[in-house]
């Protein structure tokens, strides 16, 4: 793990989609090529390693620098919400901060309203609606996707957590494929990095897919969208929380009235808005104009 942790450092790689430190991910890739669980007892680190397993250790390492693959697709697996999630190269590697907001059930954002249904638009590989429905036991929850390849590691993960009778999986394009459905909550994580950050993004990235990560010159495009149909789907009193990332600047600028609460988290702000349907309603006329200008 020491030597590990010193190859990955020294080689630069993008520690950040899983782990976020050199140490820890070492621990995660030497225990996956041993094939060991996660939680070890204390009298296996003084344990000796055969040469093979050493040979074992050094191509997975090894691997992970030449290939920049992140870490959690060669392992198979990413812990998202305290959940172990399966991830692979179908769907981005789940990384959300909203994972946060879903451990402490999305307060004070959602007070004492009741919540029945819910829907995790742009769901990947599925982790924030399989967190909702896991840490919500009495919330229905849909998730929705353009990409089957993401729906089909969703629907894995979904029959790994056992959530066939709580979890709908949706092929859509945004709203589109949806009719009168109506939430109390919409959660998204669409992409929003910009075509020139795309650009200069580290080797990591592209092994996840682009469909998962750019929108547009400003990172907006997906985000509009969103503001501009939510407004059928969101109940009355119903909430959306949206994560934007760096796009929050942009997002801000397109709009500067609408009543957009940024959520600080435990390690501050990471451009996550939450928007009530009242104030989207508002300032919605806007939305309209800049998706007309925009052509989408
Ligand atoms: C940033 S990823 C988020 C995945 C997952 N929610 C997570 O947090 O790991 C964005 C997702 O949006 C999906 N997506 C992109 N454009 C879409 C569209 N027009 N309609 C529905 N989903 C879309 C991608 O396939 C990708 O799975």
């Amino acid at each position: 793990m020491r030597w590990g942790a010193g190859r990955l450092r020294a080689s630069r790689v993008l520690i950040g989609h899983s782990e976020d430190n050199a140490l820890d991910e070492a621990r995660s890739l030497v225990l996956h090529a041993l094939h060991l669980p996660a939680r070890l007892p204390a009298p296996f680190a003084q344990a000796r390693l055969l040469d093979v397993e050493i040979a074992a250790i050094c191509a997975l390492i090894e691997r992970r620098i030449a290939e920049r693959v992140p870490a959690a697709y060669l392992i198979g697996s990413a812990e998202f919400a305290g959940l172990r999630l399966r991830s692979d190269a179908r769907a981005l590697v789940p990384r959300s901060p909203i994972a946060e907001l879903i451990e402490n059930g999305f307060q004070p954002w959602l007070g004492r309203r009741t919540v029945t249904r819910v829907l995790d638009l742009c769901c990947g590989g599925g982790s924030i609606a399989i967190g909702m429905a896991v840490h919500r036991p009495d919330w229905q929850v849909d998730g929705l996707d353009l990409s089957a390849d993401a729906l089909s590691l969703a629907a894995e993960n979904r029959a790994l957590h056992r959530l066939e009778s709580r979890l709908r999986l949706i092929q859509s394009d945004l709203f589109s494929a949806l009719k009168d459905e109506v939430y109390e909550l919409i959660v998204s994580n669409p992409p929003y990095i910009t075509d020139a950050e795309y650009a200069a993004m580290p080797g990591e990235y592209r092994h996840e897919p682009k469909l998962g990560l750019t929108s547009g010159a400003d990172g907006c495009d997906a985000t509009l969208r969103i503001l501009r149909d939510a407004p059928r789907h969101l109940a009355e009193q119903g909430l959306l929380i949206v994560e934007v990332g760096e796009a929050e600047r942009a997002l801000k600028r397109l709009l500067p009235d609408l009543a957009m609460d940024w959520i600080e988290f435990s390690v501050g702000q990471m451009g996550v808005f939450a928007l009530e349907a009242r104030d989207l309603r508002e300032g919605h006329a806007r939305v309209v104009q800049l998706c007309a200008e925009r052509a989408l």
